[in-house]
């Protein structure tokens, strides 16, 4: 409902929102909504059945039908776990593109909004500050400098045994940045009222006990009121 608290956390690509808004979550017992997901599940689904990605209409009711759930950190289409299809460089930029698309981002609305249930919601994206969430009690604006977010997805995609080229990553990194920055609706920026969070020299736990600590600060401001 409207009255479950968000935290949202936005930022460029590979800064860290997805790890630190699960953990984040789970030391508060609230939802998590990686938004960003749903951006690249309407990218596999246009893959999968061929849509011509220039085509806005047909990219849009592609998000709009999109059958999905998220069980376990496992993401869903059509009932087929595709968690590491997603995970995909290819299809991260291909949901960077379809993502400029204002029918796209609107078919999604709903579906990300439905997450602000329970006690508490930690939503990562790109707009959840600005747009989707533009009322939540604490915004977080996530980054770290390039080369740290190219190493950091570098070594993720190893571990996951995927291969990656180091200088690949960093022009799509780049590229991907600059479209969602760029493009004229729900630009890539933080909200008027987020904390601007640099991670580049933070570990994972610093990084989620300061969004812990804003938090923290929030609600003992909230009750002195
Ligand atoms: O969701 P987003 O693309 O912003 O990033 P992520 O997938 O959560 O994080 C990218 C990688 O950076 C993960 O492998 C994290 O473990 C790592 N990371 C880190 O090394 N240090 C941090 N302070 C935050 C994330
Ligand atoms: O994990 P990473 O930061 O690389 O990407 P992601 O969060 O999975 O998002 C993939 C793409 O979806 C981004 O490059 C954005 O273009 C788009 N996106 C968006 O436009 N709005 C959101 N709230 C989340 C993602």
């Amino acid at each position: 409902s409207s009255n479950t608290p968000v935290i949202t956390i936005d930022g460029p690509t590979a800064s860290g929102k997805g790890t630190v808004a699960s953990r984040v979550a789970q030391q508060l017992g609230w939802h998590v909504l990686d938004s960003g997901a749903l951006y690249r599940l309407t990218a596999l689904a246009c893959e999968q059945n061929m849509i011509d990605s220039d085509e806005e209409s047909a990219v849009a009711q592609q998000a709009q039908a999109l059958d999905v759930h998220f069980s376990a950190g496992r993401s869903y289409l059509n009932q087929v776990d595709v968690t590491d299809a997603l995970r995909q460089e290819h299809i991260g930029l291909l949901a960077s593109k379809i993502a400029a698309y204002p029918a796209v981002r609107e078919a999604l609305l709903a579906r990300q909004r439905a997450f602000q249930t329970g006690k508490g919601l930690v939503a990562d994206g790109r707009d959840m500050g600005t747009v989707v969430f533009p009322n939540a009690p604490l915004k977080i604006f996530l980054v770290a400098d390039v080369q740290s977010r190219a190493q950091r997805r570098y070594k993720q995609l190893i571990d996951k045994g995927i291969s990656a080229n180091l200088s690949d990553l960093l022009v799509d990194l780049q590229a991907r940045d600059l479209r969602d920055t760029n493009r004229a609706v729900a630009p890539l920026k933080p909200a008027q009222d987020a904390y601007i969070l640099d991670s580049s020299s933070l570990s994972i736990d610093e990084t989620v006990n300061q969004v812990l600590q804003y938090w923290a600060n929030a609600q003992s401001t909230f009750r002195c009121r």
